[in-house]
């Protein structure tokens, strides 16, 4: 059955907009799990533009499920890593300028430092997950630099508005998921998800677990946060 981690950035962006104490993300986490979800993710930008480190050292301690920690692959964010020990660790690309992550990295550009950190953070015990773009090639990178697992970027299969290139978007997702198994790899996809699209990416076998954030965020200003949650999860493992 997929897995869902939900991705508690944006409690933190509502607080960061007063530089205030509330919504604590810290309480958001224990609400996600008692919601029944399967991890918590977060991501410290460099920045520190919604999580803090604050929040890390803490949700470490409270969070029963799994702790996700997206970051990119700086060796600042290295050495929290590798203090703070998540459960596992997304790398991701990180530009000062952007609203979110805009898409995968481009490992052959950066393969030898790559393969780096990704080993000095397994040998730490954490397994590490690569953020591509649903593309033949950089799957077989993340296998070349040893990831443990790829986190599929669904952002283009999200934005596509006619069914047909929505169907496109989703076979690149469905071929990538194939062969990162078929390489060994985990694989996870998250960007962009919602309510209205989620259930064909559920239904690519190979996917384990996906990363939503924003749109569970978005409903939760109405539902609440437990019952958006779990109208996700109930979208998720019917
Ligand atoms: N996965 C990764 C690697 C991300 O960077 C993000 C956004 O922080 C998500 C998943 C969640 O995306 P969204 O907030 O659009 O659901």
């Amino acid at each position: 059955m997929t897995r869902l981690g939900v991705n508690i950035d944006h409690v933190a962006n509502i607080r960061e907009a007063r530089k205030t104490i509330q919504p604590d993300p810290i309480a958001a986490a224990v609400i996600v799990e008692l919601a029944g979800a399967d991890g918590i993710t977060v991501h410290l930008r460099q920045d520190r533009r919604h999580i803090q480190d604050r929040d890390l050292r803490l949700l470490r301690e409270i969070v029963q499920t799994r702790l996700n920690l997206e970051m990119c692959a700086e060796p600042e964010m290295i050495d929290i890593a590798l203090a703070v020990k998540p459960d596992m660790v997304t790398l991701v690309p990180e530009k000062p300028n952007e609203v979110t992550t805009e898409g995968g990295l481009d490992i052959d550009r950066q393969k030898d430092i790559l393969a780096q950190r990704v080993k000095t953070l397994q040998e730490a015990g954490i397994p590490v997950s690569i953020f591509i773009d649903p593309d033949l090639t950089q799957v077989k990178l993340a296998r070349k630099i040893e990831a443990n697992y790829v986190e599929l970027h669904t952002g283009l299969y999200a934005a596509a508005k006619a069914p047909a290139h929505q169907q496109e978007e989703l076979e690149r997702i469905r071929q990538a998921a194939k062969l990162a198994r078929k390489l060994n790899l985990g694989v996870n996809a998250g960007h962009d998800l919602t309510y209205r699209n989620v259930v064909p990416i559920v239904a690519i076998e190979e996917i384990e677990e996906l990363n939503i954030g924003h749109n569970i965020v978005a409903r939760a200003v109405f539902v609440g946060l437990e019952q958006a949650v779990r109208e996700m999860l109930a979208l998720i493992r019917r």
